[in-house]
């Protein structure tokens, strides 16, 4: 590794409390299973607790990350979201202060639909740049809810990554140049007076491989590696399938055969941890990165390359190159406890958490204890999220 490598020095994730399969959802609506573990690739779907939301699952994310190598030299937090639970303050501010970090940080958050958090990686880059000893954290957080009984439905699901993007990183080296996109279109948005997200399906879809057609092109004219140099591709997972429809439409675009088998090698080991957790928006291509380190074979030296989807739309390529001893840093155990550990809920306790939302009435309102996790959002109360240890 070169002395002047910057990266993700460290990699964490979180999700909730409960789960929905995609078994009960088919039993609900009557759609073949079919169409959901194998059309769209996905086996079930995190759902939030009554008392969990992003900072929750933000700080779980973050805490070990904390725990390992202290909070000294992290002078930057930056949170990325598009399920933002507040028009002014930073939902980093209250995982800052879950996590004692020091007052001597800036705390910001940062939204551009599921992209954002790579643009904070990239802000954290810089920093990072301008002094070696700085370290940021990166924490991209969301929970994806579309309207009961329609086509989103299936591709919801709730989780956090958290990052530190230091000099000299243990686990991906990350490199220049990037590839860049944005277009203008209305695939996928959320006006401020509503809960769910609005969602032109097929729209969404051709928009996402547009992007990725010209945020390769960019990178191509920005003198990046040759498509064939990469081991593997992080794409962003709205559901799994997307990943594997966004790298066949690369190849054709670059004028390679599409070969089953080549884009199965390139994909699969990123969407082991999605297919069960579903859409974390933000957070979605860094648990891909996440499941491709803890389950692939040995990677050292290997370039990855992830594209960056956000709707509205902006996207980013870009490649980051493995570590050597990467291995000896991952959390392999504690994020398929994550997984596994949820609990299963019915149809009728999804229904009942999805239409749930804290007052909008300046009222004071309790949650209810539900969260096995380290942080819960407790209540509301004279307009104030109350958050607490568990
Ligand atoms: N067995 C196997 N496969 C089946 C099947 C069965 N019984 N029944 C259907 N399928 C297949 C279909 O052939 C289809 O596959 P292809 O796409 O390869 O043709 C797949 O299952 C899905 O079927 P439909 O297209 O009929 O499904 P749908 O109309 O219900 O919509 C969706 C699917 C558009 C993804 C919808 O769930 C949706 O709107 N989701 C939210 C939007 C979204 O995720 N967009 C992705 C790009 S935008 C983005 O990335 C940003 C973001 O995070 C939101």
């Amino acid at each position: 590794m070169t002395s002047d490598a910057i990266g993700i020095h460290d990699l964490s994730f979180a999700t909730t409390r409960f789960v929905l399969p995609h078994t009960t959802l088919a039993d609900h609506n009557g759609t073949d299973i079919g169409k959901y573990h194998t059309g769209i690739g996905q086996r079930s779907m995190s759902v939030p607790a009554a008392d969990e939301d992003i900072v929750t699952m933000a700080a779980a994310a973050a805490a070990p990350i904390v725990a390992r190598h202290g909070a000294d030299q992290i002078r930057t937090v930056v949170l990325a979201t598009e399920s933002s639970i507040d028009q002014a303050k930073s939902a980093g501010v209250y995982v800052h202060s879950l996590l004692g970090l020091p007052s001597s940080a800036r705390v910001v958050e940062m939204k551009q639909a599921c992209y954002s958090a790579t643009a904070a990686l990239q802000f954290a880059i810089g920093l990072v740049h301008r002094d070696r000893s700085h370290r940021v954290l990166v924490i991209a957080s969301d929970v994806s809810r579309y309207e009961l009984d329609s086509p989103g439905e299936a591709t919801q699901g709730a989780a956090a990554a958290a990052m530190l993007v230091s000099a000299d990183p243990a686990l991906v080296q990350i490199e220049d140049p990037s590839g860049l996109f944005t277009a203008d279109v209305m695939d996928f948005w959320r006006p401020n007076y509503r809960a769910t997200a609005l969602v032109d399906g097929k729209e969404s879809i051709s928009a996402y491989l547009q992007a990725v057609e010209g945020a390769w092109k960019d990178y191509a004219e920005q003198g990046g590696r040759a498509l064939g140099e990469f081991s593997a591709f992080c794409y962003h997972q709205p559901f799994t399938k997307m990943a594997y429809k966004a790298h066949r439409h690369l190849l054709g675009y670059c004028g390679h055969d599409a070969d089953k088998g080549e884009i199965a090698r390139a994909i699969a080991d990123t969407t082991t941890y999605n297919a069960d957790i579903g859409n974390s928006y933000t957070a979605s291509m860094y648990l891909g990165l996440a499941s491709l380190l803890d389950n692939a074979d040995d990677l050292t030296h290997q370039a990855i390359g992830f594209l960056s989807y956000g709707s509205g739309s902006v996207a980013e390529f870009f490649a980051g190159t493995v570590v050597p001893g990467y291995r000896s840093q991952l959390r392999v155990a504690a994020h398929r406890d994550a997984i596994t550990q949820r609990h299963p809920i019915d149809y009728a306790k999804y229904r009942e958490l999805h239409e749930q939302s804290f007052p909008d009435d300046g009222g004071d309102y309790s949650a209810p204890r539900e969260t096995a996790g380290p942080y819960r959002l407790a209540a509301l109360s004279g307009h104030k999220r109350i958050y607490e240890p568990r």
